[in-house]
């Protein structure tokens, strides 16, 4: 199996460049997904960084670009990518170093988008409640696991990095907005209605294509859109 990988130190290197890397079968000791072949990788050459925690597509660290699409290396099998794998930092992010960029703007745009529950304060008798069908409305909403996959193949986001809160903040925008317990509803939608912020997206649908949990931001921002519509 044969890998380029974009390399990037800061501290030498001007721009990141490409280096070529070679694996056998047999090395792999079974392992058979991506992040199997990167952990390989890194024992020939251990000053390729990289991120990774669970292995098991939950904490959405390992976000990279893989033969030009976003992915989680360690829920994507290494029988699914064409050699040579080519394999570059996701898109629209300044790198930090190889294949590890700097998620603050995600993060700050994340954190705009109120990802809590604002509700009245609980009752001494029970939690706050919710019907099987109020709960069903965050299936496919509340699964996000935060690896900026989506916001970072998104060119609304690329070219409004600042503005546009991008698909990841915006589905979580949604998330809240119909959570039946919560009650700033009205603020939620206020605050997001804005041309830069949310209306920025043209549904090109890029994120719902990048997204290795299956979810569709692209739908979810079409419905805050509406939802934000109602209230004019
Ligand atoms: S649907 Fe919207 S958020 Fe998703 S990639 Fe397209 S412009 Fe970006
Ligand atoms: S919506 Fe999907 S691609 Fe976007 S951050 Fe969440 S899990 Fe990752
Ligand atoms: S290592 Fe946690 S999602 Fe891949």
């Amino acid at each position: 199996m044969e890998f380029i990988i974009s390399r990037y130190n800061p501290e030498t290197d001007t721009a990141p460049h490409d280096r070529h890397y070679r694996l056998h079968q047999q090395e792999l000791d079974g392992g058979t997904m991506l992040l199997d072949a990167l952990l390989k990788l890194r024992e020939q050459d251990p000053t390729l960084a990289f991120r990774s925690s669970c292995q098991e597509g939950v904490c959405g660290s390992d976000g990279m670009n893989v033969n030009g699409q976003n992915c989680l290396s360690c829920i994507t099998p290494l029988a699914s990518l064409k050699s040579p794998i080519v394999i570059k930092p996701l898109p629209g992010l300044p790198i930090i170093k190889d294949l590890i960029v700097d998620m603050t703007l995600f993060y700050k745009h994340y954190a705009e988008a109120q990802p809590f529950l604002q509700a009245k304060p609980p009752s001494e008798a029970h939690e706050h409640l919710q019907t099987p069908a109020e709960r069903a409305q965050l299936d496919g909403l509340y699964e996000c696991v935060l690896c900026a996959c989506c916001t970072t193949s998104c060119p609304s986001f690329w070219w409004n990095p600042d503005q546009f809160l991008g698909p990841a903040a915006l589905m979580a925008a949604q998330r809240f907005v119909i959570d039946s317990r919560d009650i700033q509803t009205r603020e939620r939608l206020q605050s997001l209605d804005d041309p830069m912020k949310t209306f920025r997206c043209r549904h090109i649908q890029n994120c719902t294509a990048a997204c290795p949990k299956g979810l569709n931001p692209s739908r979810a921002i079409q419905a805050l859109k509406a939802s934000i519509a109602k209230e004019h």
